[in-house]
Formats: structure tokens, C-alpha cells, sequence
């Protein structure tokens, strides 16, 4: 049996708003994984549509999340940044999937059940069947690591079950064609560090989140440093001073979260954070985490809005890398075919 060889992919959706969460939770990962890995990191573009966009805002936020990607250290040369529509092979994968996964698998996505809600009869058959077309994406690529923040975890166990059914259910085709019994690698979720769920600041036990309604809930990426500093100060936290061991972070969501997000962002352990400020007062930490916040994302804003200011060079980008994605995309998705018993040329 050969062994495949390591890759990464990951990808977020093109939705407006990226804050804080996404920063710490997927795009530090991805940015660290290019020494060690082949990374393809994808603009979602086809899972956005799930919920209604208003074309303009999504083209707008297809280039600033390319944009962001840049701004924060990724490599589109050394690596592949595209938008998932323009590699057609994404929603092809993505129907084969459809008649592999199970209506049963997909009822217990706790996703699905929160963001269709009580509206569940009026959503989009897209954002039912979402989590298939996110184990398209990684399968095409037959990834074997994807960096993302612990709200997927679900949908990458559903993507290890898909890949492990198809490689079953074919199995004696795949055999028969002379490929890997292994045809597709289960995926591996890379959930790592202290801030894999970064929760709103107005409420500790809610993620962070982009549809929240109230933007002080949290740190967007283009927020400036006025921003940054006035909705930490505004953060929840309790009565209590910061404790001195991590111990003392129980259930105390709201100061729990701020000492991650400071560890994050410093690159340090929580506890360390705890020994420098605990005992102290909140406002004294607050005015600490807003400092080392807009020290990172400062330049990161600034360098996203250079770059948004010549969208050519973005489409540019995301088109070399969709066609370099292509490539790898391409022999995989006609295996693919084979082993199902479609003809391909
Ligand atoms: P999305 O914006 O839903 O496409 O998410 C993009 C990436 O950010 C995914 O890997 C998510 O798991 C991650 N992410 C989103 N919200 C948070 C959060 N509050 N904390 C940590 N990671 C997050
Ligand atoms: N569903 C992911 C999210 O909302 C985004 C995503 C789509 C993704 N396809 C993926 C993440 C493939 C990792 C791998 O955050």
C-alpha cells in the first residue's frame, strides 16, 4: 500500500464581517502550516450561497477574504489560494457525495439545526446538504490535515465517514482499477492552541460569530484601533479580579475568554498571562489585550485594504490558483468516476 503524501486544505466562507475567531481560529493555523505542508486555502464561495447574498457584497467579500488571506502571511505563489466556484470539480464531488452520505448522518448536524432554526421547512436544500459539499472540497484534494476552529469538528467527522463509506462501498472497483485501497485518506481536523473558540464578548457562552446582530459581540478584522480599544473596555466580564492560575478561569466564561484571546494573540500559555495580570483589575488587562490586539491586526488591516484597492491583481491571483487546483483536482475527480462506473473520457 503506498502512503499518501501530506496535504492541507481549509477554506472560509466569503460572508463579510471575518473577526477575531476566524483569525486565531483558522487563518493563524493556516499561515503556520506552510512550512510544514502543500496548503490549499479556498474562498467558499458555493457554501455562502446557502443563505441568501446580495450578489454585489459577495464578490466584495470573495476578494476581501482572498485579501485577508494575503495581508496575513499567506504565500499565493508558494501555495494555492482560489475561490472554490471557479474549480467545477468542487460540485461535481460534491453530488457524488450527495448519493454517498445518509439522510440520518446529516439530521444530526448541529449546525444545520442552528441555522435553520425554526425556519427549518424554508431552508435552502444547499445548507442541508452543506456539510457533503465541505467533504467534497477536502476529498478532491485527497487532504489529509484541516487546520479549522472546533465549530467544525462535526462536519470533519461527517467528512471521515463519507470518505470511509466510499472507500468501502467501491471497495472491490477500487481494488479492480489497481488504486489505493485507501482511495480517499480520512482527513485529519488540526483544532489546536487556546483560542479554538472564541466566544462573543458581550455573552461567554455564544461564539464569536459573523451574523451576530450586535457588532459589539466582536473584533472584526478592518476594525480600527479605536474600535478595537472601545469594545474591549465594553467586553462582559465579572465582578471578580483576574484569578492567578487557570484553575481559577472556572466557570468564568467571559474572563476565560479574554485571557485566551491575549494568549493567542501574544503567543504565549494562558497561564503565563494569568501570572503576569492575575489579581489585577480587568481594566488595567483590557487596555493589555487591546494593545497587543491592534499590534497584530493593525497591519493586517492596513495591508488588506492596499490590496482591495486593486481588485485586478486579486481576480488574478485567485484565477492562477484556481487553475494550479485544477490540476490537482482533475485525475482525482476522474478516478473517481472510474471506480463508480461512470464513463470518462
Ligand atoms: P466561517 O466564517 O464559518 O467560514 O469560518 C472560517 C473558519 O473560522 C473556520 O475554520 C471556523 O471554524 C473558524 N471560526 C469561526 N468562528 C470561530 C470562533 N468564534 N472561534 C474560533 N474559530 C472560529
Ligand atoms: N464549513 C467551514 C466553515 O464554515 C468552511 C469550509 C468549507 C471548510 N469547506 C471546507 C473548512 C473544507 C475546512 C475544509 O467554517
Amino acid at each position: 500500500m503506498t502512503t499518501h503524501e501530506s496535504r492541507v486544505f481549509s477554506g472560509v466562507q466569503p460572508t463579510g464581517n471575518l473577526h477575531l475567531g476566524n483569525y486565531l481560529g483558522a487563518i493563524t493555523k493556516f499561515v503556520a502550516l506552510q512550512e510544514s505542508h502543500e496548503c490549499l486555502y479556498c474562498v467558499v464561495d458555493l457554501h455562502a450561497i446557502t443563505v441568501w447574498q446580495e450578489p454585489a457584497g459577495l464578490e466584495h467579500n470573495i476578494r476581501e477574504v482572498t485579501a485577508t488571506f494575503i495581508a496575513s502571511g499567506i504565500d499565493p505563489k508558494a501555495h494555492i489560494i482560489f475561490n472554490q466556484s471557479r474549480v467545477s470539480g468542487h460540485a461535481e464531488l460534491a453530488w457524488i457525495l450527495n448519493c454517498v452520505a445518509r439522510m440520518g448522518w446529516l439530521n444530526r448536524m448541529t449546525q444545520f439545526k442552528e441555522k435553520a432554526g425554526k425556519h427549518r421547512e424554508n431552508a435552502s436544500v444547499g445548507l442541508f446538504s452543506y456539510p457533503n459539499l465541505m467533504a467534497a472540497d477536502i476529498l478532491l484534494y485527497r487532504a489529509t490535515h484541516v487546520p479549522v476552529g472546533d465549530d467544525q469538528k462535526q462536519h470533519l467527522e461527517l467528512s471521515r465517514d463519507i470518505a470511509q463509506k466510499f472507500n468501502s462501498d467501491f471497495a472491490k472497483s477500487i481494488a479492480a482499477h489497481g488504486f489505493d485501497e485507501t482511495f480517499f485518506p480520512l482527513p485529519e481536523p488540526l483544532i489546536t492552541g487556546p483560542a479554538t473558540r472564541v466566544m462573543s464578548l458581550r455573552d461567554g457562552t455564544a461564539k464569536m460569530s459573523k451574523s451576530d446582530p450586535s457588532d459589539m459581540t466582536r473584533i472584526n478584522l478592518m476594525d480600527d484601533a479605536e474600535t478595537i480599544a472601545k469594545k474591549f473596555r465594553k467586553a462582559r466580564t465579572d465582578p471578580e479580579p483576574l484569578p492567578g492560575e487557570e484553575a481559577g478561569l472556572k466557570d468564568r466564561p467571559e474572563a476565560e475568554n479574554l485571557v485566551g484571546i491575549y494568549a493567542a494573540l501574544a503567543g504565549v500559555p494562558r497561564a503565563s498571562v494569568l501570572q503576569e495580570f492575575g489579581g489585577g483589575q480587568f481594566s488595567r488587562f483590557k487596555e493589555a489585550l487591546t494593545e497587543v490586539a491592534v499590534e497584530k491586526l493593525a497591519p493586517v488591516s492596513a495591508e488588506t485594504k492596499r490590496l482591495m484597492d486593486d481588485p485586478a491583481h486579486i481576480d488574478a491571483i485567485l484565477s492562477d490558483g484556481a487553475a494550479r487546483a485544477h490540476a490537482i483536482a482533475d485525475p482525482i475527480l476522474r478516478q473517481t468516476k472510474q471506480v463508480i462506473g461512470l464513463l470518462t473520457d
